[in-house]
This record gives C-alpha cells, structure tokens and sequence, in this order.
C-alpha cells in the first residue's frame, strides 16, 4: 500500500494500491447545526486509518437516508458530540452516511472474507467484535455495542473514503448496479428484517402487509418483498400517482391517506371524537379488504410514520398479528388503545437495521427474483444537502442516492 499526499478530485478514482492522506468528505460542525441545506458542507479532512477488523471503502454511491437529516438538525442527538461514545476515537467533525457501495481499498489484518479490489455493499450495523453478547451468538442487534455507522459512528458514506467492519458489509447482487446496491441496503435490509425476522409473526404465503408510505425507500422495499416472497402487500399513499407505482411494483392495491383524516394522538378525545376516530379506522380496515377481496385483515403492519398511524396501525392488524415499527417520522411521541393489543393479543414490534445474516438472505432473493430497488433520484455530490431537503419534503418516491465515485 502506497499513502500519497496528491488530492484526488471527487469522481477521480485512485489506482488500487494508492490511497490518499486527503479525501473530500461533507461534514457537519457544532456551530452549522440546522437545515440541511447549510448544515453541510464539503471539507478536506484526514483519510481514517483502519482497525484489524475494518477494511477503507472507496465509495461509488450512497443511500440517503433519515439519519443525515437528523444528524444536520441535531435532533434528537447531537451526533458531532457523541460521535466517540462507541469505539471510535471523538472528532469534532461528523461525516453522515449509513450505506454505501463501494470498492475495498485496504484490509485490517482480521478481515477474513474481503480483499483489496473487491466490489462491496455497506450497511448501518456496527458492533464490537469483542462484545460478549456477540460472541455468544446473540443477534449482534441486540449487542450493548451496536450503533448505526454514520450516525452514532463516524467516518459515513458521505466522503470519497469510509471506514468500515467487515461486519457491516455484504457482496453486491450480481443483478444490481453500484447506484442500486447502495439504494438496496438501507431500506431493503430494515425491511427485509422486519417481515422475517420476528418469530412468531414472520411473513407467510397469503399473508396481507399494510405497508405505511408504500412508495417511499422503506415501502418500495417492503412491497416487492412481500410480492416477492408470496404475501398481499397493501399499500398506503398520499396520491393516486404514487398508488399506481405501488401497483407497478408488486402491490394488490393502495388506499389514499389523504382521504382520511383521523391522524394523530388518540389521547384527549373526547367521547364524540372517539367515535368519530373509530368509525374511520374501520372505515380505513374495509378499504383493506376491500382491496384483499375478503375479511382478511394484515398479519403485519410495517409502521414508521409513528404518532400520526401507530393507533390505526394497531385497530387493523389481524388478531395475533404485528404491528412492526422501525421509525417515527411524524414523532415519536405516539399513543395507542391498549384495548387492541391484549383483547386482539396483538404485539407491537420494534425493528431497527438488520444484521449480517438479514443483508445476505436479502441480497439472495434480490438475486432469485431479480429484484431491483427503486430509485426515484440520483444526485451529484455538490447536491447532497438538496437531497436531504428533498428527501424531508416527500418529492420523490423511492429510494435517494448520490453519486460519489461512480460514474
Ligand atoms: N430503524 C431503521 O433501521 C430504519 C431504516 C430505514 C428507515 N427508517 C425510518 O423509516 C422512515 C421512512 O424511511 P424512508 O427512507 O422510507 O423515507 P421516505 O422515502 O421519505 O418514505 C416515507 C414515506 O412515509 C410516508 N409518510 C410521511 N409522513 C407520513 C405521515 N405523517 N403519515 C403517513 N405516512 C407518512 C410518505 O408517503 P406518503 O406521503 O405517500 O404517504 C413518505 O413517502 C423514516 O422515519 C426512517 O428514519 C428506519
């Protein structure tokens, strides 16, 4: 391995072999905390030397995600000031990015199953090897020292070079371009994980999904996942447009959020208004059955809007069923009738990223049934802030990427 002090220009790849002292990477500081717009910017910062258990990652694409947009604003984390709660060592720099494909360009000596040159796909989970939960084989999920790389680790997927474990990362799908690997990642694992990973209540042949924000990067995912692996996938929108993408993508059909307006807490309504939530909550479960063809209610619904659908979520699910959240984009401070989660012996579910295991079982039924994730955009690097804007403001379906390396 050579270091050299010449500055490659984004889009201008290194030789193997050559790694630069110097990589451009988009920051955010204390001090710009805020919109994304301004919260951004691109700066010169040291390339990270690796640990025994990390490999450099030239990066050819990256996810955009949520967690830039928190990570700018500092809510609910300052992540500039508890980038070093982890492992790594503090900055007083931040660099966001939670998923990445890319190409190796050095290996720690404990790295076992990649090498310098390698084609990759990066993804959020990140755990100490060390961790005694791991090594007992628990899901590395659960691990007191999981965090999410670029978000409560630094060194993300925004910059010409990450530093990542070899934990975090898969082979890319032999049907998939960099653009769409780096868009598969995030969004497919998390709800890959979510359908499949909670005994009990894991997707079977003929299940019905709800799936909240069905052509946004989650729902996308979520739906052809569902179709793919022989479920009903409904899908909830905010336009007819976006329903019939939903359609295109594998879903039985869509219902129109914005038809309905019984959105938010439940908590202070009074007795009328109760009954006014109630007759649309049913009102929005015969829409699904409707769509189903039967009274054939979702054995899971795949939450992430939070306070505004967590109590609809629950009235529809199928007794026994699960209401599986892995987010909270309208706020987390939700509220539900409990009513429907004993009498009903329904469950709510957290689900956060995936693991390993998650990313390799997903990249093959991307594989076996060529599965393409969705893009609605791909942005150049000097347009990253506009993608975050742009990914806060619901303009686009699908899944966000920004090109970095690739061409
Ligand atoms: N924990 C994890 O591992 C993980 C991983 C990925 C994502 N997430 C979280 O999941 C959420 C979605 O991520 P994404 O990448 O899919 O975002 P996205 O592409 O912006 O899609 C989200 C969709 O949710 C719908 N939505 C927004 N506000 C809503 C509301 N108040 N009520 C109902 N639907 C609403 C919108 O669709 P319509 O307007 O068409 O309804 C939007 O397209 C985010 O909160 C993100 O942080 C978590």
């Amino acid at each position: 391995m050579t270091y050299t002090d010449k500055i490659y220009e984004v889009g201008e790849r290194p030789p193997l072999g050559i790694i630069p002292r110097k990589m451009y990477a988009w920051t955010i500081r204390n001090e710009r905390l805020g919109s994304p717009e301004t919260a951004f910017r691109v700066e010169l910062v040291d390339v990270p030397e690796i640990r025994d258990d990390e490999m450099l990652v030239y990066n050819m694409s990256a996810g955009i995600n949520y967690n830039g947009i928190w990570a700018a604003r500092g809510i609910p984390k300052n992540v500039v000031d508890s980038n070093g709660d982890y492992f790594d060592e503090k900055q007083d720099f931040h660099i966001c990015g939670s998923e990445s494909s890319g190409i190796v360009y050095a290996v720690g000596k404990n790295v076992r199953n990649y090498k310098v040159g390698d084609a990759i796909c990066a993804g959020g989970s990140k755990y100490s090897p060390d961790d005694s939960d791991v090594i007992a084989g628990m899901d590395p999920c659960f691990s007191p020292s999981y965090h999410i790389w670029g978000y409560e680790g630094n060194y993300g997927a925004f910059a010409q070079f990450s530093r990542v474990q070899e934990c975090q990362c898969v082979r890319i799908a032999d049907n998939l371009n960099y653009d769409e690997a780096a868009a598969a990642y995030a969004t497919g694992v998390t709800a890959y994980r979510m359908l499949t990973r909670w005994e009990g209540n894991t997707l079977k042949k003929g299940d019905v999904v709800l799936i909240w924000g069905g052509a946004g990067g989650l729902g996308l995912s979520a739906v052809q996942i569902t179709a793919a692996m022989g479920g009903i996938p409904v899908a909830v929108v905010s336009s007819d447009s976006k329903g019939e993408l939903c359609k295109k993508m594998g879903a039985a059909g869509y219902i129109n959020r914005t038809k309905f307006s019984h959105w938010g807490n439940i908590n202070g309504l009074s007795a009328r208004e109760y009954r006014s939530w109630m007759a649309q909550a049913a009102k929005f479960r015969r829409t699904i059955w409707n769509i189903v063809g039967e009274k054939k209610s979702p054995a899971i619904v795949l939450e992430h809007p939070g306070r505004d659908t967590l109590p609809t979520s629950l009235f529809v699910c199928d007794n026994g069923g699960m209401v599986v959240l892995c987010g909270a984009t309208s706020s987390y401070n939700a509220d539900i009738d409990l009513r429907f989660l004993w009498l009903n012996q329904r469950r709510i579910q957290g689900s956060h990223a995936g693991t390993q295991k998650d990313a390799e079982e997903y990249i093959e039924l991307i594989e076996k049934h060529d599965i393409h994730p969705y893009i609605g955009k791909i942005y150049n690097w000097s347009e990253l802030p506009k993608a975050h804007m742009e990914l806060e403001n619901n303009i686009y379906n699908g899944k966000l990427v920004i090109r970095i390396g690739a061409e």
